[in-house]
C-alpha cells in the first residue's frame, strides 16, 4: 500500500493519507505504528468505518479498554465509547463534555490507557469551516526544555492522579460519585515517564486530573503543579487538530495531554466514537 505520509510543522502531528483501514496490510500496519510513536499525533483521512471496522483496526494496537461512563458507550459495541453533543429523546447520546480540561485518557488507572483513536462521523461547521478542534500538547518537548534543575526534581518526584478531581463538576458526573471513589482510588505516576515504546522522556501530569505532588510540603507542591501545567500547554508545544468528517486521529496518550474546544452548539452537530487500548504501569 503506497501510503501517503506527511508530517506537521509542530513537535507532534502528521497526517496518513491513500490508505483504507480495512485493508491495511502488515507492513502498512508497522508503518502506521512506528509514525504514532515519533509523531505522537496521527490524522488517517478519508476513512469510512462501521463500529466493527473500527475496533479491529483498534485491536491491533492492543487489548481495547472499555469506559467507565456506561451511559455514553455505544449500545451495540461497548469498546466504543460515544463523544457527541446529540440528543435523542431529550437524553444525551454520547460524552458531551470529554475534554473540558486538559488530560490524557485513562491518567486514574494505575494501567493509564496507551493510544486513543477517535473517529469522526459528523464535524460541526461555522461559516463554511470545521469548529470543534482537539488541542494537543508535546509532553516530551516539553519535559525536554525544562530548566535542567527542574528536570533534575521531577525525575525524582511522582503525581497522584484522580478521577474525581475535576470529575465531580462535570455534566456526566451522573454516576454515584462514592461508587467511582471506590472503583478508581488515586493512583501515583512519576511526574516524568519513560514512553514504554521509544524511551524517551516525557512529562506526565495534567489540570485535569492530577491532584498533587507526593512527597513536597503541600505549598511547594502545589506551586510545582501550577508551573508545570502552565508549561506544558505553552503554545510551541501546541497541535491544534482541525476535523472533517472521516478522520480517525490516533493519539498517544503516553507523549502527549489534549482538550476539546466548545465552540460550538447545537444545531451544529458533533458526532465521533472512540477505541481505546490499555496500557501498562510507568513504575
Ligand atoms: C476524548 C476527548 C476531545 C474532543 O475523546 O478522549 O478528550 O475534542 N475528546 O472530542
Ligand atoms: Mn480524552
Amino acid at each position: 500500500m503506497n501510503l501517503s505520509i506527511t508530517h506537521s510543522d509542530r513537535p507532534i502531528g502528521a497526517r496518513v493519507a491513500n490508505v483504507r483501514l480495512p485493508d491495511l496490510d502488515e507492513d502498512a500496519f508497522r508503518r502506521i505504528l512506528d509514525l504514532v510513536n515519533e509523531r505522537s499525533v496521527v490524522t488517517i483521512e478519508g476513512q469510512d468505518l462501521s463500529e466493527q471496522q473500527q475496533i479491529d483496526f483498534a485491536r491491533r494496537f492492543g487489548e481495547l479498554q472499555k469506559i467507565f461512563l456506561k451511559d455514553a458507550l455505544s449500545s451495540r459495541y461497548p469498546e466504543l465509547f460515544v463523544v457527541s453533543n446529540i440528543l435523542e429523546n431529550g437524553k444525551p447520546i454520547g460524552s458531551t463534555d470529554a475534554g473540558v480540561y486538559w488530560h490524557t485518557d485513562g491518567a486514574y488507572l494505575p494501567k493509564p490507557h496507551s493510544v486513543s483513536m477517535l473517529y469522526a462521523i459528523e464535524v460541526p461547521e461555522k461559516d463554511g469551516k470545521a469548529v470543534g478542534d482537539t488541542l494537543f500538547a508535546a509532553m516530551g518537548a516539553a519535559y525536554d526544555a525544562l530548566p535542567q534543575a527542574t528536570r533534575e526534581q521531577v525525575d525524582r518526584l511522582r503525581g497522584v492522579h484522580s478521577l474525581h478531581y475535576r470529575y465531580a463538576t462535570k455534566a456526566d458526573a451522573a454516576q454515584d460519585m462514592a461508587e467511582l471513589t471506590r472503583q478508581f482510588p488515586p493512583v501515583s505516576h512519576p511526574l516524568a515517564i519513560r514512553h514504554p515504546a521509544t524511551g524517551r522522556k516525557c512529562l506526565y501530569l495534567s489540570e485535569g486530573y492530577t491532584t498533587r505532588i507526593e512527597g513536597l510540603p503541600e505549598d511547594e507542591g502545589e506551586a510545582l503543579l501550577k508551573a508545570l501545567c502552565e508549561h506544558v500547554v505553552r503554545p510551541e508545544f501546541q497541535y491544534r487538530h482541525r476535523w472533517a468528517p472521516g478522520d480517525l486521529l490516533i493519539w498517544d496518550n503516553r507523549a502527549t495531554l489534549h482538550r476539546a474546544t466548545f465552540d460550538y452548539a447545537l444545531p451544529q452537530r458533533r458526532l465521533m466514537r472512540r477505541a481505546t487500548v490499555s496500557g501498562e504501569a510507568f513504575g
